[in-house]
């Protein structure tokens, strides 16, 4: 029946609004905005990407954020389930469940390799932490240690396969604790400590940055629009980060908008997750580039410039150990609870499917992401040259590691957003969702207008010359 909750038994719900923003937010705001945006901005030439990305956050992420929410919300179950539901009421075939299933794998697969970059972020902790009693908490970090040296943390990391594995298993491992203890006592928990506690941090680390490095030079290379560098590829990037950041295309939105009350309005919702997240993405890479261009490194160094580039940065910079330590603190923070929800979107999936109780479903989901992550987490030493899609151009020369990632941002993502603005914007019943979407007047006809025909027709020509960039000549 259209309007009720029709929760599922043993259904939580977020406890307030704000919780629901939180732990949104949490989702979104992750290794996504820290680590991938300011890589991808750097390998695909800064300003085009950047300002491109832009335009997908607004014009597409936005109106499949708000119909991904919708679904969930009207399901009131797990993703797939909760599509089955919709599809239902608007007498569709539930086949259209397909976009929550690929979605889902999708989120798994994130995970696995999110979980062994979470565990690098540990690794750095630690480090940033030993060297309170090497260089003391108010000094530069890395005392009597040179720039190769410092550098040469990460490759010194990657080489070790036990240590990474390790690390991967730890991270997970907290993972998997606060999804076991459930929507309220676990998510919504990490959300509302660690969010606040991370905005703080961030605030306080990007106005240091923006007093001592190169301000003009970042804006000028996020900023400037060469139109000759936007190629096929680099639309795919951009499209693929927006989703990867906003955490579309996963199921996970829908999984978090099953747990939303009735009071919520997801239209306003919806807004201040995307600029909550597109914020801390753009000030990430004000806080990164201009370590980068001050020190003349190389921009395009991706997820060097996280953890080689910034660490050099810390030696010279006064307290350089105490702003270390807090830098990978904060990472770590953003981090789990983007984890959290990747794993919680299989896992609410498991439960209403098997109903063995969310203990013993989040063990199971999260062991899987352990095994397969493990994998992932020896792409550089065991597995190292092995290009288990290599013989496919678009994953020519990718690890097992960098497979996950490119398989999931630049493919699955894009086309369960694609088939969710299909589904919003043609097939399921409108009365259904526009009762719902908080939004009114022009802005209404304006969302209508974006999912049904804007986002469906440029998905499909990115994917098209993302994928096949010979199709342009
Ligand atoms: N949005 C998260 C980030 O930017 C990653 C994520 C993707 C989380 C998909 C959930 C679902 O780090």
């Amino acid at each position: 029946m259209v309007g009720t909750t029709g929760a599922a038994p043993g259904h939580e719900n977020w406890s307030s609004r704000a919780a629901f923003i939180l732990a949104a937010i949490g989702s979104a705001v992750g290794l996504g905005n820290l680590v991938r945006f300011p890589a991808e901005a750097g390998a695909n030439g800064g300003g085009a990407f950047v300002i491109f990305y832009i335009f997908c956050i607004v014009l597409i992420g936005l109106p499949v954020l708000l119909s991904e929410i919708l679904i969930g919300r009207h399901g009131q179950a797990a993703a797939p389930q909760s599509v089955r539901k919709t599809a239902r009421d608007s007498n569709a075939s539930e086949a259209w469940s397909i976009l929550a299933t690929i979605g889902m794998i999708a989120a798994f697969l994130i995970l696995c390799f999110y979980s062994v970059i979470g565990g690098w972020v540990l690794y750095y902790i630690g480090t940033f932490a030993g060297e309170i009693f090497n260089s003391g908490l108010f000094s530069g970090a890395f005392q009597g240690r040179s720039a190769e040296d410092v550098q040469g943390l990460m490759p010194g990391l990657f080489a070790n396969g036990s240590l990474q594995v390790i690390l991967h298993l730890v991270f997970i491992g907290i993972t998997i604790f606060f999804v076991a203890r459930g929507v309220n006592r676990g998510i919504e928990f990490v959300a509302t400590w660690l969010m606040p506690i991370f905005f703080l941090i961030f605030l306080g680390i990007t106005i240091y940055g923006l007093f001592t490095g190169d301000f003009g030079r970042t804006a000028e290379y996020l900023f400037t629009f060469d139109l000759s560098k936007l190629t096929g590829p680099v639309m795919l990037a951009a499209v693929g980060q927006a989703f990867f950041s906003l955490s579309l295309g996963s199921a996970m939105m829908i999984t978090y908008g099953a747990y939303a009350g009735r009071d919520i309005n997801l239209a306003k919702t919806s807004g201040i997750i995307a600029t909550a997240d597109t914020s801390v993405a753009l000030l990430a890479g004000f806080a990164i580039f201009p370590i980068v261009f001050a020190a003349g490194l190389d921009v395009s160094a991706g997820l060097g410039l996280m953890f080689q580039t910034l660490p050099v940065a810390f030696q010279t910079m006064p307290a350089g150990t105490l702003i270390g330590l807090l830098f990978f603190i904060m990472v770590f923070f953003a981090a789990l609870t983007s984890a959290v929800a990747l794993l919680e979107a299989p896992t609410s999936w498991a439960l209403d499917k098997f109903r063995m109780g969310r203990q013993r479903t989040t063990m199971i989901t999260g062991g899987l992401v352990l095994l397969v992550g493990g994998v992932a987490a020896l792409s550089s030493t065991v597995f190292a040259g092995w290009e288990p899609l290599g013989f496919i151009p678009l994953f020519e020369g990718q690890d097992f590691f960098n497979t996950l990632d490119v398989l999931t941002g630049k493919v699955m993502l894009p086309v369960a957003a694609l088939i969710t603005a299909i589904f919003v914007g043609w097939i399921a019943d409108r009365r259904l969702l526009d009762a719902e979407n908080g939004l009114d007047g022009a802005m209404h006809h304006i969302w209508r207008f974006l999912v049904a025909w804007l986002c469906p027709i440029v998905l499909i020509a990115i994917l098209v010359v993302g994928i096949f960039p010979g199709i342009l000549g």
